[in-house]
């Protein structure tokens, strides 16, 4: 089997090949939450990059709630021309582009002074760490209701847009994983408890966003495969859901895993269980594929054509690529011509595991910036450096946002 070898989705999406730029939240928007010069460079660079299609970085549904201060929003007041206009120039070349959408529940940061809504009251356990994180509100029935109708809504503009289709965060602690984790979701009504009820967030979401778009927008979503915490949502909950989404016809899962407490998507396992060097996830991807005649597409630590082809081999569908598109972004136009090209990752291997995963993410948003400005990405970065102007940034960007969209 090969990844060169193209596909057509369910809802007739057709993909040039099963090489697929995973998101990476870029955190490069413009002064009012929405996407700007430095999104629209960086996205014509990977528009050259002929993989089969791009993921957008998560883009918020609510603008009170958002995983980072420079991120992106889209909701039911959004001016729609920006967003036709990052659309167009990434498919200019034939790549589809597929909008990732999301809602970051107790994963925000207290400085960003949004709404934090949770499931349950539990707040994040980061150890010393933990105070940079608010402590959440339990959501009431309202804010359920509310949650559904804003997934439902970004879907609806981002196929008015022009995007090929959406692809809906459930996995890395957000939200939808949140509901889905028994370790943050105590409720005792229809939302929580067994897998069923603590699946019923997700399952809606994608209901009411089928309704809101055509049946040629393409739906996905990206799961946990688990979450690398003891008690956590695991490989059998990971596998019911799956079986839920194939009835319902999505058009892939991509299988991810871990959250900020344990951030498995950076290879970093929080219960002793190894991940593989490379293709973290495949070993689960196949477990699941096997249960299941949906498309699954499995991300984390693929740099080597080879170890792409290994997963596409083990009858996984799509292969998901995120860090080093950010230091090559034409890497699969490369792998065309040069089989052997290697990709490069970061890896920053300091005791302090949180930092450890801040500065890994520093390094790379550090790439996407420069690519953003149109400069060459470079693989020597300090940790240490990116981490501290990472920070900085963050800080002036999250006085911004709470200016302009807060106003406070
Ligand atoms: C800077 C950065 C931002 C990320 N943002 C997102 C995101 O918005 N949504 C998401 O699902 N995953 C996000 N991820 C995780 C990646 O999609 C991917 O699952 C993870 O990096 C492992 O893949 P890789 O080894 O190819 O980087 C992000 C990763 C990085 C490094």
């Amino acid at each position: 089997m090969d990844v060169f070898e193209p596909i057509v989705l369910t809802s007739g999406l057709f993909l040039h090949n099963r090489l697929i730029k995973a998101a990476m939240e870029e955190n490069m928007a413009n002064e009012v939450q929405q996407p700007g010069s430095d999104i629209f460079n960086l996205y014509t660079a990977w528009a050259k990059g002929e993989m089969g299609a791009i993921i957008t970085g998560n883009v918020m549904v609510d603008p009170q709630a958002m995983t980072g201060p420079g991120g992106i929003a889209l909701h039911a007041n959004s001016e729609l021309a920006p967003f036709t206009e990052w659309a167009k120039l990434s498919k200019k070349h034939g790549v589809k582009i597929i909008m990732q959408i999301n809602h970051p529940g107790r994963q925000t940061y207290r400085s960003l002074g949004g709404k934090t809504i949770a499931p349950s009251s539990t707040p994040l356990e980061l150890g010393k760490h933990s105070s940079m994180f608010s402590q959440p509100e339990t959501m009431s029935e309202t804010d359920i209701q509310d949650v559904i109708s804003r997934f439902a809504i970004t879907a609806k503009k981002a196929e008015e847009a022009g995007f090929d289709g959406v692809q809906i965060h459930a996995a890395h602690g957000y939200l939808l994983s949140q509901f889905l984790s028994p370790l943050v979701n105590k409720r005792q009504d229809k939302w929580g408890g067994k897998i069923v009820n603590r699946s019923r967030l997700l399952i809606e979401i994608v209901c009411s966003v089928k309704k809101a778009v055509s049946t040629r927008f393409s739906i996905s979503v990206k799961l946990n495969s688990a979450d690398f915490q003891r008690g956590g949502f695991d490989i059998t909950d990971a596998i019911l859901v799956v079986q839920q989404l194939e009835k319902m016809d999505v058009d892939f899962v991509e299988l991810s895993g871990g959250s900020y407490e344990a951030p498995a998507m950076q290879g970093r396992s929080a219960d002793d269980r190894t991940l593989a060097r490379e293709a973290y996830f495949l070993e689960f991807a196949k477990s699941i594929a096997l249960q299941t005649t949906l498309k699954i597409m499995t991300t984390g630590g693929i740099k080597r054509l080879a170890v792409a082809n290994q997963v596409r081999n083990e009858h996984i569908d799509l292969v998901g690529i995120a860090s080093a598109m950010a230091y090559k972004p034409d890497l699969v136009r490369i792998w065309k011509t040069n089989a052997e090209a290697l990709g490069f990752t970061p890896k920053v291997d300091w005791k302090n595991k949180t930092l450890a995963a801040l500065a890994t993410m520093a390094l790379v948003r550090r790439q996407l910036q420069r690519l953003g400005r149109s400069k060459v990405p470079k693989q020597n970065a300090s940790a240490l450096f990116s981490l501290i102007q990472d920070r900085i940034r963050l800080a002036k960007l999250t006085k911004r946002y709470k200016k302009n969209v807060l106003g406070k």
